[in-house]
């Protein structure tokens, strides 16, 4: 089967080529136009601005797809585009673009959970994946624990009650003057600071839901940057600040995972979303899960497919098509706010 996704969801033109062959997953191509230049101006996102860049590059990219994943209409079983959630009028430009091009091909749509693909963009390695599995999402957007029985079963078990992880890394770059999105810079910052040069807080760490809260460490960081007590126009003290601040975030995301993963006896682990991009997360989660878990699996997405991309898009929209779980163009909406559920 071979799917044309499309993702619009904030302030990436996404499309991509991915073929299933006999439960093989092959990624033909994957474009990503980003506008992160565009909106590292205005510090975030402008969700007019986004919608018109979008409207400018969506064909081009849907194109290009085509071209890199040598296909053409023909050769495309379904198109699987990103409904919700998202910025609506980003969201609109991807679904109308995939009902119009559905309508003329005459091919099947499939209405996909932009979280669940975040999910899902594990799948594309093609490793064994066990169940139960707990998938922790940290994105712009959404910092989740989302507990999996089996495919398209989702309970969540925890989520932030402010700020996302991304988010956070996003708002600390704002207040550290360092630029946007945040979580790349911070993390570089990260490699040359010294973690434990300030004492920040972990919060919720100790709290027995699975929730998380990043907005009073994100405070924490404001309240450090303006005391007379530091220089903040020093190299190394920034890096400190990138280091101490990823690593209480890191700190939180990763024992409340571990906790999660001992109570609900899980077998696999996967990290997803743009966050899932940061490599003290990668390491620190990896080293813990060893420690305390040895036999649980940890699956790390392709770096290429943690912040948003087409290709996770079309391996969800796979993983519905093959159960012909199809909406009808004229009933395929935005959905800004869907909630990922079962
Ligand atoms: N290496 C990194 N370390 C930390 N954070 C990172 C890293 N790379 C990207 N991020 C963060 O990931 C976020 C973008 O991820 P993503 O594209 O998944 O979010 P989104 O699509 O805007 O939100 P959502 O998926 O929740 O709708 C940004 O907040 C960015 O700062
Ligand atoms: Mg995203």
């Amino acid at each position: 089967m071979i799917i044309l996704g499309i993702e619009t969801s904030c302030d990436e033109t996404a499309a991509a080529i991915v073929e299933n062959k006999r439960g093989v997953f092959k990624v033909r191509s994957n474009v990503v136009s980003s506008q992160i230049k565009i909106h590292a101006k205005t510090g975030g996102v402008v969700p007019e601005v986004a919608a018109r860049e979008h409207i400018k590059n969506i064909l081009p990219v849907v194109e290009q797809a085509l071209k890199e994943g040598k296909a053409t209409q023909k050769d495309i079983d379904a198109i699987a585009v990103t409904t919700g959630p998202g910025l609506i009028t980003s969201l609109i430009v991807g679904v109308e673009t995939a009902k119009t091009l559905a309508h003329v091909w005459n091919k099947p749509v499939v209405s996909v959970n932009h979280i669940e693909a975040h999910l899902y963009a594990n799948f594309a390695s093609n490793k064994k994946v066990s169940f139960p599995l707990l998938a922790l999402i940290v994105s712009g957007g959404h910092t989740e624990l989302i507990l999996m029985k089996k495919h398209g079963h989702y309970k969540l078990i925890g989520k932030t009650r402010d700020d996302a992880a991304g988010e956070a890394f996003d708002k600390v770059a704002k207040i550290l003057k360092l630029g946007y999105p945040g979580g790349p810079i911070i993390s570089k910052l990260a490699n040359k600071g010294n973690a434990r040069a300030f004492d920040l807080p972990r919060p919720m760490l100790k709290d027995k839901t699975y929730d998380f809260s990043f907005s009073g460490l994100k405070t924490a960081v404001l309240y450090e940057s303006q005391s007379k007590k530091h220089n903040f126009n020093s190299k190394k003290k920034i890096a400190d600040m990138s280091a101490s601040f990823e690593q209480a975030t890191v700190d939180v995301l990763i024992k409340k995972t571990t906790r999660a993963t001992k109570e609900h006896k899980i077998k696999t682990v996967l990290l997803a979303g743009g966050v899932a991009a940061n490599k003290k997360l990668r390491a620190d989660l990896k080293k813990e899960l060893q420690t305390e878990l040895p036999k649980v699996e940890l699956l790390l997405p392709d770096l290429d497919y943690c912040t948003d991309n087409a290709a996770m898009i079309a391996v969800a929209g796979y993983f519905h098509a093959r159960k012909k779980e199809f909406t009808q163009i004229s009933k395929i909406q935005a959905d800004p706010n869907w909630e990922l559920s079962s």
